[in-house]
């Protein structure tokens, strides 16, 4: 892609999301932006995960996911869940098991547990789309966006 698509798709305005996946006995978190509440009704949610991350295998085998709407002091949250070793993701922070098996994250600022319902190839992501089942409010605090982080992702790999 043309440097100038880069950043012109550069100035559009994501929030940044830990999404949380599990199946058998791995559960793993990782940072997500290219999100979308797609319907009412029924609630669903989409998300675009590229197919080397480790998360879409979770997700694919569990058929659920699980996102997050971080708070804006929880940007250290993008170092822990970029790192490669995926049992360091989940260690020493809050979490519990949601309905789906997926890790829910205790300090965030909502979350949404979704049930998989379709899967689409329209590039080089798969678009996961998800029906929530669960979600809660867990604080007002203002969110973390794209605003706030230095850089951007453009979805290369
Ligand atoms: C701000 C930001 C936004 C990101 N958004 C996405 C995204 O929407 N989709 C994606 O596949 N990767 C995205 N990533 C990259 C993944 O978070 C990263 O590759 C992560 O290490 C994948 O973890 P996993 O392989 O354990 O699933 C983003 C990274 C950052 C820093």
């Amino acid at each position: 892609m043309q440097e100038e698509w880069i950043k012109a798709l550069g100035t559009m305005t994501y929030g940044i999301y830990a999404l949380t996946s599990a199946h058998a006995k791995q559960a793993n978190a990782m940072i997500a932006s290219w999100v979308s509440q797609l319907s009412y009704d029924p609630p669903l949610i989409a998300v675009a995960v590229h197919p080397s991350r480790f998360s879409h295998v979770l997700i694919q085998k569990s058929e659920s996911f699980a996102l997050h709407v971080l708070k804006k002091d929880q940007k250290n949250l993008v170092t822990r869940f970029m790192e490669p070793d995926l049992d360091a993701k989940l260690k020493g922070i809050g979490w519990q098991k949601g309905k789906t098996g997926c890790p829910i994250l205790t300090d965030c600022a909502a979350w949404f547990e979704c049930k998989l319902t379709d899967r689409i190839q329209p590039g080089n992501h798969t678009l996961f789309i998800g029906e929530i089942i669960d979600a809660v409010l867990v604080s007002e605090d203002a969110v973390l966006t794209t605003h706030d982080y230095r850089g951007q992702y453009i979805g290369k790999a």
